[in-house]
């Protein structure tokens, strides 16, 4: 090849925050991960909606007595349901996440819980331990007094280093002892922030640079119902609503994640506005446009609920920007921040499948914020794919509405990143600007990064329409994964980039001011080989598939399976349906929403082209 530049000429401007992240709470990116809480279902409000697997007392062992999660009157307060009833004398033993709690010798951790108790008082003593009971740093002895709720806290300074601790509660003497957030806390958060963030793993991110964190999803942000958390329904599967996640940790909402578990909001908007700044990066938040996306199509008609959403959405500008006497500025100032967070960018709406049910739920948005808040950007999208109907037709409709800006996704082989390196090329220039808020080639080997180096190389030619770009998913908790590929991975004691953090770590901290027009003979369009394993993905309903059959072009029979024996070809690499050989037939045993895929196993790399057939005879 011959690259021919021209470096008297000048292109298009690139913009300084052109490259960002995305980040989803998806693969326990949020709690079990970036938010630095220790303990694990801290509030007592994990749920079998949350996962079909939970109870209230996930993540905590019994350690003596017969310790009770109840949900009565006598509860902290009305979002926080639940709390611990202790029989006294009693414990219980948390195992936070990964191998358990990790303790790092000469640091401080600092304990809080909420506890009342019916006796005038009654001591608790609180331990850091490893499995076996051995202490890792001196007990905590407190005094909890009176049937008022309130909060007790406590620090550990740790003697040994452990990556297996446990933190074990316990109420001595007699009568009842009510507990409720049962919190420990690394003092080194990132910036030293309470409530605040890994710091290991935030500093991964913040060495990337990102022009713009976008947040918090994502299918987490428009699937499930949109009404709110409040009296009679206490609606447990819900949508993504900021006015959930702000305030006293110990009032906000904790959700079902769709992803299968359970989210705190410890992490909220707050917080995210907070670590944008931290990181300087600029806050693209995006809200859910009352159409469900991800394999939920539904789109609401409750005129009233509309409202509401449309109302939170301008209430949330306010919140980021409004002065400290306005309603919702006060808000941020009471949290900490009387300065505005300076939003510029707000999305609206996530993978709908509808386009005309969401793109005139959009209008009224768009409208409402255009008059209060002329300037601020309003981010439409183009649907689950980047071809298709719905596609198409939504890029029709943004076009002709004259819509700023467009989030487009998609995940592709890396093939196929570097065959359509002149996709921008060939876009209308007095058209919508584009966000491309979600892209990765599909899995995290090195040449996956590659092909995703040489694609980005095609956006930043074409900076003039694509104004923002953004790898995705952005973080994977190695044991709770739900998608991959993933830029940055980690446990509870390391955190490492994937080849593919390393091509987004070098175009970020790079960015260029304008485009050096350049010219090739050729661009490479393959890089062999090109796909080992074979997927079935479903969403939504279950489904049954038989007959599998992977064949080559030049018509050699790669893979074949009938399903007659077992299924140990097969991996569920995604979801949390459960998958099994039923009947001669390779089935997904439950109904919940999902994108579950299997994989079969020992792939063997060829450079061929495949075909695939199944017989789907369900869902
Ligand atoms: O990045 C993972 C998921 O991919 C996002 O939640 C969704 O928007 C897309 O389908």
């Amino acid at each position: 090849y011959t690259v021919t530049v021209d470096a008297s000429a000048t292109g298009p401007e690139i913009s300084d925050n052109m490259y960002g992240v995305f980040f989803e709470d998806i693969n326990r990116a949020a709690d079990g991960g970036l938010y630095a809480e220790l303990v694990q279902n801290r509030s007592f409000e994990y749920d079998r909606v949350d996962n079909a697997a939970y109870t209230p007392l996930t993540g905590w062992a019994p350690h003596s007595g017969d310790p009770r999660v109840v949900d009565d009157e006598g509860r902290l307060n009305e979002r926080n349901r639940r709390y611990l009833s202790l029989a006294l004398p009693a414990g219980v033993i948390n195992a936070g996440y990964n191998s358990g709690i990790r303790v790092e010798r000469g640091k401080r951790y600092d304990f809080s819980v909420w506890a009342r108790t019916d006796q005038p008082s009654t001591p608790l003593s609180v331990g850091l331990t490893d499995p076996a009971g051995t202490a890792l740093a001196d007990p905590l002895r407190l005094t909890v007094r009176g049937a008022a709720w309130t909060r007790y806290t406590g620090s550990f300074l740790a003697r040994t280093s452990s990556i297996t601790g446990r933190l074990l509660v316990r109420g001595e003497g007699t009568g009842t002892l009510a507990l409720d957030m049962v919190s420990l806390f690394p003092r080194d958060t990132f910036r030293n922030r309470p409530n605040g963030m890994r710091r290991d793993l935030a500093e991964k991110v913040a060495a990337l640079r990102p022009g713009f964190l976008r947040f918090p999803g994502g299918c987490l942000v428009n699937t499930g119902s949109h009404y709110g958390y409040e009296a009679p329904n206490w609606e447990r599967r819900r949508s993504y609503q900021w006015k959930d996640t702000i305030g006293p940790v110990e009032q906000r909402a904790t959700n079902a994640n769709f992803w299968g578990y359970n989210q705190s909001y410890g992490l909220g908007y707050y917080e995210y506005f907070q670590f944008a700044e931290d990181i300087g990066a600029m806050p693209l938040p995006v809200v859910p446009a009352l159409v469900t996306g991800c394999g939920e199509n539904r789109a609401t008609d409750d005129e009233a609920l509309l409202n509401r959403h449309i109302q939170d959405t301008l209430d949330l500008v306010e919140f980021a920007n409004g002065p400290v006497d306005s309603t919702w500025g006060a808000k941020r100032a009471q949290m900490g921040h009387p300065e505005p967070f300076g939003l510029t960018h707000l999305g609206v709406g996530n993978e709908e499948n509808l386009p005309d049910e969401f793109f005139a739920r959009f209008t009224r948005f768009r409208a409402a914020i255009e008059e209060r808040y002329p300037e601020i950007t309003v981010i439409s999208n183009s649907g689950p794919d980047d071809a298709g109907a719905t596609f198409d037709r939504l890029w029709q409709l943004n076009r002709d509405a004259d819509v700023e800006m467009v989030d487009e996704h998609y995940y592709n082989s890396p093939t196929w990143f570097l065959q359509n390196n002149e996709r921008y090329d060939a876009y209308d220039r007095s058209g919508p600007k584009v966000f491309l808020g979600e892209y990765a080639s599909q899995d995290n080997r090195f040449r996956n990064a590659l092909a995703e180096a040489a694609y980005m190389t095609g956006l930043e030619r074409n900076a003039d329409v694509v104004r923002l770009a953004s790898y995705a998913p952005l973080l994977a908790n190695e044991d709770y994964v739900q998608w991959r590929p993933d830029m940055i991975w980690f446990n509870n004691r390391a955190v490492w980039g994937s080849a593919s953090y390393e091509v987004q770590k070098l175009f970020m901290t790079n960015v260029g001011d304008h485009v050096v027009p350049s010219e090739s003979t050729d661009t490479p369009s393959t890089l062999e080989p090109i796909t080992g394993a074979v997927g079935l993905s479903t969403w939504g309903t279950a489904a049954a598939y038989d007959d599998v059959r992977v064949t080559s072009a030049q018509g050699e029979t790669l893979f074949a399976d009938d399903f007659s024996g077992t299924a140990e070809n097969w991996t569920p690499t995604e979801g949390r349906g459960s998958w099994a050989v039923t009947d001669g037939r390779y089935v997904q045993s439950d109904t919940v929403a999902e994108n579950t895929m299997v994989t079969a196993g020992d792939p063997t790399w060829r450079d061929y082209d495949l075909s695939v057939k199944a017989t789907k005879l369900s869902g």
